[in-house]
């Protein structure tokens, strides 16, 4: 066969939800029981590269993470070789003179810039990427939205990646998914001076992984019917007009309501999940005590499904929220020797 390969690369940042996804509707279609809604950072700060190259002379598709061959036979990146594979086939039937690349077999070559077991929702980010690159190799002409209904059955929270800024995951209404996509609340032109700092308290592999975890909470927690059914859509309305009035109170506040409304899911799950420990609640004792000495919410913490804190702040008030973390996490058993990883990332853009 030809040796010719036809290649391009992508990147993707990281997002960090300020509402959270936790609970799938459906397992098949990896579509979720409430919307969420999240903040996409910097590419400079965390994020994948992707390089994606078609060949006829490849013999499988594949992948490799960090330099790792990585499996791709499960099925949700089966999923997202399937249905990219039939765009690119569309296309070429519509182009007889396109060379026929979705026939051909995929390797991937993916690159975190940060440490990919830290529980730094690198998942999202990996298949962002992935779903990116393949659809610029292809010369794909769908809209963010149209890809992120490809990723979202990668992961979950990887569909919220393919735009910059504000991003909501709608969990849509009809039961083949098609509506359950991700959509731009507000460019990250619309609050730039947004940001996070990230406190990496352990970067040990997280002990459930989040479709496990998942699952179990949807089985048995009786506090998560409330959560998903009520008090998440409340949030996300009063979550979309506190970023449209740049209210950073009212999204301080939603944020860590909701980071802790996941995790008390999470500890009513039978048996119980904890992703954070004592550094986490040290973490959030510090916010608590900068926002009571500002006499106003100037940082909000939220946590993912791993121990590692997250703290939005608005730029203006950077020096007396990084440094009262700074000060306040010295004593944390843990923590201090990872104080060189207190990272603040720009919004994308
Ligand atoms: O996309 P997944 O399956 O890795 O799930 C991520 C879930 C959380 O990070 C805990 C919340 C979220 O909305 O990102």
């Amino acid at each position: 066969p030809s040796t010719e390969i036809f290649h391009a690369t992508a990147t993707a940042p990281v997002n960090i939800a300020v509402i959270k996804y936790w609970g799938k509707a459906s397992t098949k279609l990896n579509t979720p029981t409430n919307s969420s809604l999240s903040v996409t950072l910097s590419q400079d700060d965390l994020r994948t590269i992707t390089t994606a190259s078609c060949s006829p002379s490849f013999e499988s598709d594949a992948l490799w993470l960090n330099g790792a061959a990585h499996d791709v036979s499960n099925a949700r990146s089966q999923a997202c070789f399937a249905e990219l594979r039939a765009l690119r086939k569309a296309k070429e039937d519509k182009d007889q003179s396109l060379p026929p690349l979705s026939t051909y077999k995929l390797h991937l070559i993916s690159e975190n810039n940060f440490p990919t077991a830290a529980g730094l929702a690198s998942s999202a980010a990996g298949f962002a990427a992935f779903v990116r690159a393949i659809a610029d190799l292809y010369e794909l002409d769908e809209s963010p939205t149209e890809l992120s209904r490809i990723a979202r059955q990668g992961s979950g929270s990887a569909c919220r990646s393919l735009f910059g800024g504000f991003v909501a995951w709608e969990k849509g209404s009809r039961n083949d998914g098609y509506d359950s996509v991700a959509v731009q609340v507000a460019p990250e032109s619309h609050w730039p001076t947004i940001r996070a700092a990230i406190l990496v308290i352990s970067d040990a592999k997280k002990g459930v992984s989040s479709t496990s975890g998942m699952q179990a909470t949807v089985a048995t927690s009786t506090l998560f019917p409330n959560r998903a059914n009520t008090v998440v859509p409340a949030r996300m309305d009063a979550m979309k007009k506190a970023i449209a009035e740049k209210d950073f109170e009212s999204f301080a506040d939603l944020t860590m309501a909701d980071s802790n409304s996941f995790h008390a899911v999470c500890l009513d799950t039978i048996p119980p999940i904890f992703y954070m420990n004592d550094a986490s609640r040290a973490a959030i004792r510090v916010v608590e005590e900068i926002n009571r000495c500002a006499g106003k919410k100037v940082a909000a913490y939220t946590f993912d499904a791993g121990p590692n804190a997250v703290i939005y702040y608005d730029e203006s008030n950077q020096d007396i929220v990084l440094g009262a973390l700074r000060k306040g996490t010295a004593d944390v058993p843990g923590w201090t020797e990872k104080q060189p990883h207190i990272t603040a990332c720009l919004p994308e853009g």
